[in-house]
């Protein structure tokens, strides 16, 4: 596979999440991503409206990107681009969510809650819109409401937002099947690796494509990339996906 690989959420900036504990381990992190041809990787730390001040969060986040700044190998390590994983809260669109977004592109990384579907979704999900951020769904495989019903995903979708599957995902027995389908329908378009520490290393996108995925890794690069440019993605149309006896189609 020829491409170079982008990943949009990585918990690398060193000691400020559940992610890198140290800076040691964040400059391993992100050697081993440009050594499985990742070029590009946002650093999203978690970020929890409701438990958390947002100016708090933005002066820590910031020290930690200076302190890791000079430290930073522009011939072994892939270019960096900072960001946030925003947790889900009602009063989101209160916020300035440009200094939230990738590279404060138009692109914001949003978290959901795993268990219970998010009341008031739709009008948030507009509110973002209308500040001109197109909202990427994270790791929507861990979401079990989408897992059992697909069809709230594909609506939400269908509103405009765009939706990230793990690596890990694509190669767990669990999750495989919801993810392949997910991504050959439109409904998510982002692959990406949400590392949090230097064992994951098998679960770096460069380090899952296969010949059974390898077209799909690709595709979903376009997206990445078009993310990381800061440029409409590619065109797609969303397709339903069903939960069925055996999995999903
Ligand atoms: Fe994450």
């Amino acid at each position: 596979m020829e491409c170079t690989f982008t990943d949009l959420h990585t918990h690398i900036l060193p000691g400020v999440d559940d992610g890198a504990k140290n800076m040691e381990k964040a400059l391993e992190m992100l050697r081993m991503q440009k050594a499985c041809g990742v070029d590009r990787v946002a650093l999203t730390p978690h970020f929890y409206p409701l438990r958390e001040e947002f100016q708090a969060f933005l002066e820590k986040r910031q020290l930690a990107y200076e302190a890791l700044l000079p430290n930073w190998d522009r011939e072994t390590m892939p270019e960096l681009r900072l960001a946030a994983e925003v947790h889900y809260s009602p009063t989101l669109s209160e916020l300035d969510m440009r200094r939230l977004t990738i590279g404060e592109s138009n692109y914001l990384l949003l978290e959901l809650s795993n268990t219970s579907f998010p009341a008031h979704i739709e009008s948030i999900l507009k509110a973002i819109q209308q500040q001109g951020i197109v909202p990427i769904l994270a790791h929507v495989e861990r979401c079990e409401y989408f897992m059992e019903e697909p069809d709230r995903l594909v609506q939400l979708v269908k509103l405009g937002a765009m939706a990230q599957v793990s690596t890990k995902a694509m190669v767990e027995k669990k999750r495989r099947k919801f993810v392949q389908v997910c991504l050959q329908k439109s409904v998510a378009q982002i692959v990406a690796s949400d590392i949090h520490d230097l064992w994951e290393k098998k679960y770096l996108v460069g380090n899952v494509v296969s010949k059974a995925n390898e077209k799909m890794i690709t595709r979903a690069e376009e997206f990445a990339k078009a993310v990381w440019d800061n440029v409409l993605p590619p065109a797609y149309t969303v397709d339903p996906v069903k939960r069925t006896l055996f999995g999903y189609r």
